[in-house]
């Protein structure tokens, strides 16, 4: 027994000096100091209070642009430079890929969808969905998000009423989000009843229910060890790892068994020709699956993945945005009356002109309720970081030149291929030189003004819906569908912030709204909600 921990322990010190021994091409370039040799900075990142903590700290000791070190003294570049973001993710196309540890976890809870392709398949998968993605199918969309948001608004009212009929009280807001989250995309992407605001049990829903706070949040420090060492592994050895018997990959493994076997029902139904004419995601995909030209199609795995695909990146972040942009709201009184303001002022317009309801178009008009929506997309990204990895020599641009060990101040810092680049969505949304020197606070006039900002991201020059060919798909969706349930929600309620609550976010993969110092109660935003109609 101890001869073989000494063998371990001796592998791993071969292993770091030959790491160190690597071409390492970060030499000259500042950044905090390491507090651990074997764990570098991963630990403490994995393991800090709130999503930022960190973040701030390094980035005014160094600028946007540093060094910090990984497992076993694997450098990295972090950064939030707007010029090296747009290198990155726009210019360079596929030349900077996922990588294996963020492509493997990504197959570990997807399987072999568009999240974890790469390169030609990734290409191909996405011309294949990008239709179901296009502004005139989103059209369809509108009724399920109405229909979700009015059930939300009923089950609100149903809950303040058991305990209180008149005025209001404080309720958690986010597990009824997240069960809204889930019938849109039980309706848009499948055209599956979940009836989850109804208190139906869905299997898909249980298996899916805190996946990523069970998975992902403070791993295991063997965990955080084993992860540094995948992309030192052969495909074999990789497509081993979901069978671990550890409760991480479990739950990933049980969640994508439930999600195959659904969807092969979902598919069988909509191939039947029983559903023609759908306009649900999926239904869409298994048409363009019939076409005899192999770049317009998709494998049965590949269709199946996308279910699970679908589901996890139209929950959470949907749910966990809606709960932040109500938390701010709340906090900002002000702010909320101008825009139940201006949807009263809309919902008069449309009345004067006989329509039923919110065309795209009215929502799309309601200036301040969209600058709301972009400032707390700023604010609070559920995807905190976004890692990619340089797949060839290269010369990275920044925008704010840094100043090396040195003492030169350069805006070109050299990358060897290989080396892992960790981009701070959450500082370039609150990066002073883009966003102005109330960059750190809530302030939606910033997107009033029209000045011209930096050119990144999908939209509203944001990194939250990521940017380039791997940008999010769902960004439209997830914009339509968060203005028509905020508009729903803020002529229906009165939000309020309790006493004494603070939400931070949690970084567990995703950002996880938590109230400040009470972790072990997990996901939650409790707010005073009273009834205005
Ligand atoms: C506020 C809501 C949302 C946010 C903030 C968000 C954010 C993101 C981000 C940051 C990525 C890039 C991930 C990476 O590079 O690793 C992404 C990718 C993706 N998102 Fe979203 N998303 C949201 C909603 C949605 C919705 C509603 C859908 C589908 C209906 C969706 C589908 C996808 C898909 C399929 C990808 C992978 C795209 C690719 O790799 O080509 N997302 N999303």
């Amino acid at each position: 027994m101890v001869s073989s921990w000494t063998g371990v322990v001796l592998a791993l010190l071969v292993f770091m000096v030959w790491r160190r021994t690597r071409r390492q091409s970060l030499n000259d370039i500042r950044g905090p100091v390491v507090p651990s040799r074997l764990f570098g900075h991963e630990k403490m990142a994995r393991y800090s209070e709130e999503v930022g903590d960190l973040e701030l700290q390094w980035g005014r000791a160094f600028g946007p642009t540093f060094r910090t070190q990984g497992c076993y003294g694997e450098e990295k570049l972090w950064t939030a430079d707007p010029k090296a973001l747009q290198h990155v993710f726009h210019t360079s196309g596929y030349r900077y890929p996922k990588g294996t540890l963020v492509t493997e976890v990504g197959k570990l809870f997807s399987g072999e969808g568009i999240l974890s392709a790469a390169g030609d398949d990734h290409r191909r998968q996405r011309k294949i969905m990008n239709p179901a993605f296009s502004t005139g199918q989103l059209r369809a969309f509108l009724p399920v998000f109405r229909r979700s948001a009015a059930r939300l608004s009923e089950k609100w009212k149903e809950e303040l009423q058991i305990t209180l009929p008149f005025g209001g009280r404080a309720i958690n807001i986010s597990p009824m989000l997240g069960r809204m989250a889930l019938d849109v995309v039980g309706e848009a992407a499948f055209d599956d009843q979940f009836g989850a605001l109804d208190g139906n049990e869905n299997e898909l829903a249980r298996a899916f229910d805190s996946l990523f706070a069970d998975s992902f949040l403070h791993p295991p420090p063997w965990d955080i060890l084993f992860k540094a060492t995948w992309r030192y592994l052969p495909p074999s050895v990789l497509g081993l790892i979901k069978y671990l018997p550890t409760k991480e990959y479990k739950r990933f493994r049980s969640y994508l068994r439930v999600a195959f076997r659904r969807g092969k029902e979902l598919i069988e139904q909509k191939s039947s020709g029983a559903e023609k004419g759908s306009k649900d995601i999926m239904s869409i995909l298994v048409q363009s699956n019939l076409s005899e030209d192999a770049e317009t199609r998709l494998s049965e795995v590949e269709m199946l993945s996308q279910i699970a695909t679908l589901l996890i990146a139209a929950h959470d972040s949907i749910a966990n945005t809606l709960a932040w942009l109500l938390y701010e709201l709340a906090r900002h009184p002000e702010d909320q009356q101008k825009i139940r303001d201006e949807i009263i002022a809309t919902r008069a317009r449309i009345e004067a002109r006989h329509s039923d309801d919110f065309t795209p178009a009215d929502l799309d008009a309601m200036i301040f309720t969209n600058a709301v929506i972009k400032e707390s997309l700023r604010l609070h990204p559920v995807a905190p970081v976004l890692v990619r990895e340089a797949g060839y020599d290269d010369i990275l641009p920044l925008a704010v030149p840094i100043q090396t060990k040195s003492g030169k101040a350069t805006t070109e810092i050299p990358i060897a291929s290989g080396t892992q680049i960790t981009a701070s969505v959450w500082t370039y949304n609150r990066l002073e030189s883009v966003w102005g020197g109330d960059a750190a606070v809530w302030n939606p006039a910033r997107f009033l003004d029209h000045k011209e900002r930096t050119n990144v991201g999908v939209f509203a020059n944001l990194m939250t819906f990521s940017a380039g060919i791997r940008g999010c798909i769902g960004w439209r969706f997830a914009l339509l569908e968060l203005q028509v349930v905020l508009t729903e929600l803020i002529e229906t309620f009165d939000f309020r912030i309790p006493k004494d609550v603070e939400i931070v976010g949690l970084n567990a993969g995703i950002m996880m709204p938590i109230v400040k110092g009470k972790l072990k109660e997990g996901v939650q935003v409790p707010l005073h909600l009273s009834v205005l109609r």
